[in-house]
């Protein structure tokens, strides 16, 4: 299991691939999740699982039975994650999001919980992303996002045409979580 000492090493050598220096608090997790309703979601990503601190609260949460599809970049994190949670598929990159659906026969999904950096992604993979990601939920479905700061809120804004935002302060560095349904 990869620690906290051993992500701080990943963020010193790739500060923007990481995103920050410390994995999420368990307030911001507990945030992240108090929101979804476990019984009506029996499809769940996850983008940007990092060590697996909202992976575990997830898969804690999740219905027996319910599809659980993890991405993350970092080959040893992955590697990390597939050792400890050997139910959940786990892949590389968040941008193989529709490959990775179609493969797993799932033409939409209920729910995307993303730890993704977006603010150290280009506008055009940003615009990649949300358009990906909102193409994969059903309608109804919900995107929570957590960001360290308000840059993407055009993108949440025109996307979704709506999201509420709740601010956690007790995070390295404070998170705002950002959640959006799908209409
Ligand atoms: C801010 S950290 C969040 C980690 C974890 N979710 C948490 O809350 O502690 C962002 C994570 O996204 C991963 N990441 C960055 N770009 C990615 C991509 N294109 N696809 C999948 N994961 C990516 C990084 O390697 C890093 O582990």
């Amino acid at each position: 299991m990869l620690n906290t000492w051993t992500f701080m090493k990943r963020f010193a050598r790739s500060p923007a691939a990481i995103g920050s220096i410390v994995p999420s608090s368990r307030f911001l997790v507990t945030k992240m999740l108090e929101s979804v309703d476990w019984y009506q979601t029996n499809s769940i990503i996850e983008l940007g699982a990092g060590t697996g601190v909202i992976t575990e609260a997830i898969d804690a949460q999740r219905t027996v039975g319910s599809t659980f599809i993890s991405f993350e970049r970092d080959d040893d994190m992955r590697h990390a994650l597939n050792a400890r949670f050997p139910d959940i598929h786990t892949h590389h990159d968040a941008f193989l999001l529709h490959e990775v659906l179609a493969k797993q026969g799932l033409s939409s999904v209920d729910c995307i919980i993303s730890g993704l950096p977006f603010a150290n992604f280009d506008n055009s993979q940003r615009r990649t992303l949300f358009s990906d990601i909102h193409a994969a939920l059903r309608p109804g479905g919900v995107f929570i996002a957590f960001q360290y700061t308000r840059l993407l809120q055009p993108y949440f804004l025109s996307v979704y045409g709506r999201y509420e935002c709740k601010r956690v302060l007790i995070n390295i560095p404070p998170a705002l979580v950002y959640f959006c349904t799908k209409q």
